[in-house]
């Protein structure tokens, strides 16, 4: 079996984490190809309740190898962290393999990303503040140092001496800071090489070799396509290509090799950070919804934005990277609801639109038009076969599934892996 992508839909925070972490069991390999540790993903399972921000989904099933790929860019104190919390459950992590072409966030990303912010002002973006966007910014810039680097401590102490004078430039020069000194951000990482080392590896050959012995390799996407680089509500999104072409550029591998790519979806929609979001409600029901599914960001723990379904976004996002089919998760929040709205359409400048904008003040100024269908007011946590939930239930997934344009393999039901209805076929 050839590759099989999960990918946010909306903007992150779908439940990705147990969805990867569902279908790992079957899989031999899974990979992360973008982003860094903007991402939290969630996994409920019999080890525990864990954050992973860096370290695949389906590292908790003994026979899955995990990649951190190229396109991934990493800070190897929080990668460290998250190896020690993995460490602790009971799992090894002899099978986990960094890819030595991956970017390293350094000391000066992280600074940078909360001055950059600061100097924005009213037009913040509202990042994480991890480092993620000057880190990306540096690996297109030709500036940053990699994972592969750290193997070498002349060519490493080299690097970074050329690299944290522009860097130490930029911070007194335009921004007014502290220069950030050389020796102790060395030690510092040459402390991170000692026990990351025997991780780093050529991990594109990896990833390419298991595919030609007929392997299955899970690619799990983080973020949302609504935050891709591209394709996302430029300029609020994250600096790094979160559709599945990214994983492609992201791991090395082919687009040929993609079998099946699985948008996740969430039963509503979620948005942390700045931007538009037309669905957006700030009013009681956003806030019921919040409390309800407590949504609070993983990384920042900042009250996630809430609204209704866009079927506008998720069928735009079925466009940009093939769904071959959902994953549709949290339909039990929607359990209270007497009635559900669902975006069809925007309303701007008396037109009516069935795309998503690029521009974003544009998108801001949409209206959504929403189609309104009937509650089911009963408990769907303990469902396991479609056919028994609630025949309202049915219709909201069949509602989706005709709007988004294609079907709906899983439903889940709760954040642990058990609480979830297949419908279709999973790897
Ligand atoms: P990710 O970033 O896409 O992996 O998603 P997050 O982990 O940031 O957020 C998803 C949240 O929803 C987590 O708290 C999950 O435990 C939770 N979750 C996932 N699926 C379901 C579900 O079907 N029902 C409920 N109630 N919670 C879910
Ligand atoms: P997962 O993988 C939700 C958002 C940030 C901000 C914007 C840019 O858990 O779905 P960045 O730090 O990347 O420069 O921030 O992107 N963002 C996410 N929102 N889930 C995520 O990841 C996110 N990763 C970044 O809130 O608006
Ligand atoms: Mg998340």
């Amino acid at each position: 079996m050839p590759a099989v992508a999960v990918i946010g839909a909306q903007w992150g925070d779908e439940g990705k984490g147990k969805i990867v972490d569902l279908l790992s069991e079957k899989v031999n390999m899974v990979v992360r190809f973008s982003g860094g540790n903007n991402a939290g993903h969630t996994v409920i399972n019999p080890h525990g309740e864990f954050k992973l921000r860096l370290v695949p989904s389906g590292v908790f099933h003994r026979d899955a190898t995990c990649i951190i790929g190229n396109g991934v860019v990493i800070d190897p104190a929080v990668l460290l962290e998250e190896i020690d919390a993995v460490k602790k459950s009971g799992v090894s992590l002899e099978r986990l393999f960094v890819s030595d072409r991956a970017n390293l966030i350094m000391p000066y990303h992280r600074l940078l990303d909360g001055l950059e912010e600061e100097a924005r002002g009213g037009g913040a973006i509202g990042t994480t503040r991890r480092g993620i966007g000057p880190c990306y910014t540096d690996k297109v810039g030709r500036l940053g140092v990699r994972a592969g680097d750290l193997l070498d401590r002349e060519m490493f102490r080299e690097r970074l001496s050329f690299v944290l004078e522009q860097k130490n430039r930029i911070l007194t020069k335009l921004y007014d800071a502290e220069p950030l000194s050389f020796d102790s951000m060395y030690d510092e990482y040459c402390g991170y090489a000692d026990r990351l080392v025997p991780h780093i590896r050529p991990t594109d050959m990896i990833v390419q070799r298991a595919l030609e012995a007929g392997q299955t390799v899970l690619l799990e996407g983080a973020q949302g396509t609504m935050l891709d680089v591209d394709f996302g509500t430029y300029p609020y999104v994250t600096s790094t290509s979160t559709i599945v072409g990214g994983a492609c550029s992201g791991l090395g591998i082919s687009p040929l090799r993609v079998d099946r790519v699985i948008g996740v979806c969430k039963a509503y929609s979620t948005r942390v950070g700045a931007g538009p979001m037309p669905t957006e409600l700030t009013d009681e029901m956003g806030e019921r919804i919040r409390e309800r599914a407590h949504e609070y960001g993983v990384v920042t723990r900042r009250p996630r934005r809430c609204g209704w379904f866009d079927a506008v976004v998720c069928r735009f996002s079925t466009r940009i990277n093939g769904f071959s089919d959902f994953a549709l998760t949290r339909l039990d929040i929607l359990d209270i609801m007497p009635s559900i709205k669902v975006c069809t359409g925007y309303k701007v400048d008396g037109k009516t639109l069935t795309d998503p904008p690029s521009s974003p003040s544009v998108l801001a100024r949409c209206k959504p038009v929403y189609e309104e269908l009937a509650g089911w007011e009963s408990d769907t946590s303990e469902i396991r076969h479609f056919q028994e939930l609630p025949a309202a239930a049915r219709s909201y997934v069949e509602r989706l599934e005709e709007l988004i344009g294609c079907p709906a393999s899983v439903v889940s039901v709760g954040p642990s892996r058990e609480q979830t209805i297949i419908l279709r076929d999973v790897p």
